[in-house]
């Protein structure tokens, strides 16, 4: 029985990566990459190719669908489970990549169930990888929290009321997944005077990195799904 991996690769700068990470990914024998539909390129992929060994190391890209259909879910972690432990029962080693943590709103996590469920003698071995919220806050020179601060993450999906609590209640908030909000959300800063202590950070550790720091550049910008905020 071989060892399956859980690896976070960091937001997507290949630096970002922990030297373990690098090692493990050098040494698996298959690397399973997730993507929300098949004509996407995965950004987990993408950060480790230099890393890796095509002709040595198979790579498996498996659709996650994006949806709210639990069943289609259901049966991608399943597929996905399955698959990982063959290959590990084959004696071949498996890691699955994460983008930032492997343990922080990841796939990961539901694979991780169903593997300790369904395979309790698989060896899993979780490699934490630096997450969009720190790779953000670094970029953007912006302190998460000091002292005796409170913070808060909250994926926007969770709707406009819970976002407007937590403005109200901790000294810091940090808004994941706003894409689909990202109007109301703007209308909700704009009311609670939080225009001079938000920043905008997309695709952060990539080429195509932005950090907003101007309410105005923010509001007139259209995020894509790697997208988050950070609210003073
Ligand atoms: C499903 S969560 C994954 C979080 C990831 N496991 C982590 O540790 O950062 C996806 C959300 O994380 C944020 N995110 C992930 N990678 C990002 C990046 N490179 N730049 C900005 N936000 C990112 C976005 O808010 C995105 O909607």
């Amino acid at each position: 029985m071989a060892s399956v991996y859980a690896v976070g690769v960091g937001p997507g700068d290949p630096e970002l990566l922990t030297r373990k990470a690098e090692r493990i990914l050098r040494s698996v024998d298959v690397i399973l990459a997730p993507v929300a539909n098949p004509s996407e390129v995965s950004v987990a992929l993408s950060t480790i190719r230099e890393f890796i060994d095509e002709s040595r190391q198979e790579i498996i890209v498996h659709q996650f669908p994006m949806t709210s259909d639990r069943s289609r879910l259901v049966t991608a972690w399943q597929e996905a489970a399955a698959l990982i432990a063959a290959h590990a029962e084959r004696g071949r080693s498996v890691a699955f990549i994460t983008i930032g943590d492997p343990l922080f709103y990841s796939t990961f996590i539901y694979l991780l169930r169903i593997l300790r469920e369904q395979w309790p003698l698989i060896p899993i071995e979780i490699v934490p990888g630096i997450s969009s919220i720190n790779a953000a806050a670094a970029q953007a020179a912006i302190p998460l929290v000091e002292g005796d601060e409170k913070m808060v993450v909250i994926p926007a999906t969770a709707g406009i009321e819970q976002i407007q609590a937590a403005l109200e209640t901790y000294e810091t908030v940090v808004l994941l997944k706003v894409k689909p909000l990202f109007p109301v959300i703007m209308d909700l800063l704009r009311k609670t005077g939080k225009e001079q202590t938000t920043v905008f950070v997309e695709r952060v550790g990539s080429p195509r990195q932005r950090v907003l720091t101007e309410f105005s550049q923010i509001a007139a910008h259209s995020p894509d799904y790697l997208s988050l905020m950070i609210i003073k």
